[in-house]
């Protein structure tokens, strides 16, 4: 019987245990050499010898350093080293933290006169049995700790025999779709223009698929897939309806969506939570209210399991509502989310009571293309390899596709102004 260990396929992994546990041989038997960062190792760097403890300061100064160098790069790194106090700990998470990337543990248990066995017969090292008794405390201590610690992932192996068991796989973050290679049609702000979407999907080549009250519940195209820079929902005439065409699509496969801030207020007032329901979205919970319970349910899951954003085509195209700035694309973080969903604001709201937005686009040097929606403007510009393709459609504008690879712009007009906004939509500048 194996036993499946599930780690981030980019972020850090602590491996906890007495000296003995077999850290080292699990990491030698799990991963690569490069993808392990051994204290020991770094010891014997600075100093000749993997026992001199007089070493410790400098070997976890150059294991810190290197954790953070290759977790900048976003790379799979493995801390081979007892990790049994809090600190240590804190310190790598903290660096885990600062490149938004998860961390996870995998701790080897093992009974105790296991341990003391291997420790005697080891050749290549000598320790105290009363240092392996202060380790063994710490474990226990260490243990609970870690259940408090909220990592991605916490694994804890108890015998030989799980640990002989063990394989290890590596699950990439939700936002790492690199895998898909399109081609794809990335579609703006709907908020709720259903007819207008039909239209575009049409457009773009889509079948239609309609339930038996004639209502779109799918659209399917033989070679491509949609991809909707979320806010779907909001200020329009038919938020269910977008729903209902869209959560169809991303079922059947014919398209992705990433999380828009209207769909994250959404959740928070299906759930109950206090929440302004301005921008629209009392229009939105008062045409669900016209819908089934089911129905319902089926929204607040299909929105609140939304990604904040994709890597797709191999890391050459990243969407996300509001656009992402590069040192964030394929990680996973609070703040990553945050300027997925509401871009780099300063926390000022201009005239209009709009918040004020940084233009990181103007900024971006990245290689990978970003496609955005969250700032409706008449027209669509590329700045930086970057594109917004939020046409304000429920203000009267149009709703927009962008055809990757190819870059063509596909657009309809919308049928009216669904909500007045109280200023014009400008051109980009
Ligand atoms: N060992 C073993 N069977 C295993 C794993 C390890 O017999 N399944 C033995 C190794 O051969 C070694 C000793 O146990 O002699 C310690 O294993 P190691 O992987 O080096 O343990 P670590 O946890 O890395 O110990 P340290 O903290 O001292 O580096
Ligand atoms: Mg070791």
């Amino acid at each position: 019987m194996t036993r499946v260990l599930d780690l981030p396929a980019a972020g850090l992994v602590l491996l906890v245990g007495v000296s003995g546990a077999g850290k080292s041989t699990f990491a030698a038997r799990h991963f690569r050499p490069t993808q392990v960062v051994s204290s020991d190792r770094c010891r014997a760097m600075v100093s000749d010898d993997e026992n001199d403890q007089s070493a410790t300061a400098d070997a976890f100064e150059l294991l810190h350093s290197v954790v953070d160098r290759r977790l900048r790069r976003g790379l799979l790194t493995v801390v081979d080293a007892t990790n049994l106090h809090p600190h240590p700990r804190q310190e790598l998470r903290r660096i885990a933290k600062k490149h938004c990337l998860p961390t996870a543990a995998v701790v080897l248990d093992l009974p105790a006169d296991l341990i003391r066995e291997r420790t005697r017969n080891r050749s290549d090292r000598v320790i105290d049995d009363d240092v392996t008794a202060r380790q063994l405390h710490d474990l226990r201590r260490a243990l609970r700790q870690l259940d408090q610690e909220k990592y991605r992932a916490l694994h804890v192996l108890r015998t030989p025999e799980e640990v002989d068991a063990a394989v290890v796989r590596l699950v990439p973050l939700r936002c790492d779709r690199s895998d898909l290679r399109g081609p794809f049609d990335i579609i703006g702000d709907v908020h709720g223009c259903r007819a207008e979407l039909e239209e575009l999907l049409h457009r773009l080549g889509y079948r239609l698929r309609r339930d038996g009250q004639g209502r779109a519940v799918g659209a399917h195209h033989p070679d491509r897939t949609a991809v909707f820079v979320g806010d779907l929902v909001d200020r329009g005439p038919d938020s269910p309806g977008v729903l209902r065409l869209v959560m169809g699509m991303v079922a059947d496969g014919d398209a992705l969506c990433v999380m828009g801030n209207h769909e994250n207020r959404l959740v928070r007032a299906l759930r109950g939570r206090a929440t302004r329901l301005s921008y629209g979205l009392q229009e939105t919970l008062d045409q669900l209210g016209a819908e089934t319970e089911e129905f319902r349910d089926r929204v607040l899951s299909f929105c609140a399991g939304l990604v904040d954003h994709y890597v797709l085509d191999g890391g050459n195209l990243v969407v996300a509502h509001a656009g992402l700035k590069e040192e964030y694309h394929g990680r996973s973080s609070g703040r990553v989310r945050a300027f997925a969903l509401y871009g780099e604001t300063t926390g000022e709201v201009d005239d209009y009571g709009l918040p004020v937005r940084l233009p990181w686009a103007r900024d971006y040097r990245g290689r990978a293309v970003v496609v955005h929606g969250h700032v409706p403007a008449s027209d669509t510009m590329w700045v930086n390899n970057t594109l917004c393709v939020d046409t304000g459609c429920v203000f009267g504008g149009k709703l927009t596709a962008l055809r990757y690879p190819e870059r063509e712009i596909v657009d309809v007009p919308a049928e009216r102004v669904w909500y007045d906004r109280g200023r014009p939509l400008e051109p980009r500048s």
